[in-house]
């Protein structure tokens, strides 16, 4: 028998695969279902699908304590992780058993932590984040409530992400800049200065997208 806590997943999209598939790997959480009104498809992974929204409660009746919110984007894996919460859920972390986070760096609840992200001393990952694969967040990062740093990009040490922000595939940010609240680094964008809240940089160095 499994010593595994059950957990459910909010969201049965492609970003509930790899949620479902880190968990399984570190084995401290056992994904019992994906709750999804729009969901395509009635498993994911083995993992059944419920459409109903009452289908929480239902869960929480028969002792999940459990919750995470698989969804990518922002600001609505960060309304649904407080609902969560609110509900009267835990938020599990999903950490990868191949990422390699410092033992000084402090984590938040409800985060996402990919194979081959490296969380560097004293950074700290707030609430609702994705480090996604091979991401890198170096020494002494802040990094705010709902963030994702996508695949492949890179904080420099130092680097401060206000709440919401998301950092490209294979962006960088040079050390020692902040990146405002809500704003969008495009892929492959080098970030070399302070980026304002709510805008989009795109390029090397980034700069913001003219509409
Ligand atoms: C930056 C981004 C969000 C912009 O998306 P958008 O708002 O839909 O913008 P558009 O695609 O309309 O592009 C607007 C302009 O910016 C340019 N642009 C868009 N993304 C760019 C990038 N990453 N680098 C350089 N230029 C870029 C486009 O070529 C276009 O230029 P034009 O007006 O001269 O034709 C998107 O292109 C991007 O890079 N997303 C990151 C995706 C990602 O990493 N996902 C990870 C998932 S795990």
């Amino acid at each position: 028998m499994s010593a595994a806590e059950p957990v459910i997943l909010l969201g049965a999209g492609g970003h509930a695969k790899v949620c479902i598939e880190v968990f399984r790997a570190r084995g401290l959480f056992d994904p019992v279902a994906c709750i999804d009104p729009y969901a395509k498809e009635n498993n994911v992974l083995g993992v059944p699908v419920h459409r109903d929204e009452d289908s929480q409660r239902a869960f929480l009746d028969r002792g999940v304590k459990w919750g995470f919110v698989a969804i990518g984007q922002n600001s609505l894996r960060a309304k649904l992780g407080a609902d969560l919460q609110i509900s009267g859920f835990r938020l599990a972390n999903a950490i990868s058993p191949r990422a390699c986070v410092s033992p000084s760096a402090t984590l938040g609840r409800g985060i996402l932590i990919m194979p081959g992200a490296v969380i560097n001393a004293e950074a700290d990952i707030g609430d609702h984040c994705i480090v996604n694969t091979n991401a890198v967040v170096e020494h002494d990062c802040r990094v705010g409530i709902a963030c994702h740093v996508a695949p492949g990009s890179v904080l420099g040490g130092r680097v401060r992400l206000e709440d919401e922000v998301f950092v490209g595939t294979g962006a960088s940010v040079t050390p020692n800049n902040v990146i405002g609240k809500g704003t969008v680094v495009g892929a492959a964008a080098a970030v070399i200065s302070n980026i304002a809240a709510g805008v989009t940089v795109v390029g090397v160095p980034a700069r913001p997208i003219i509409r």
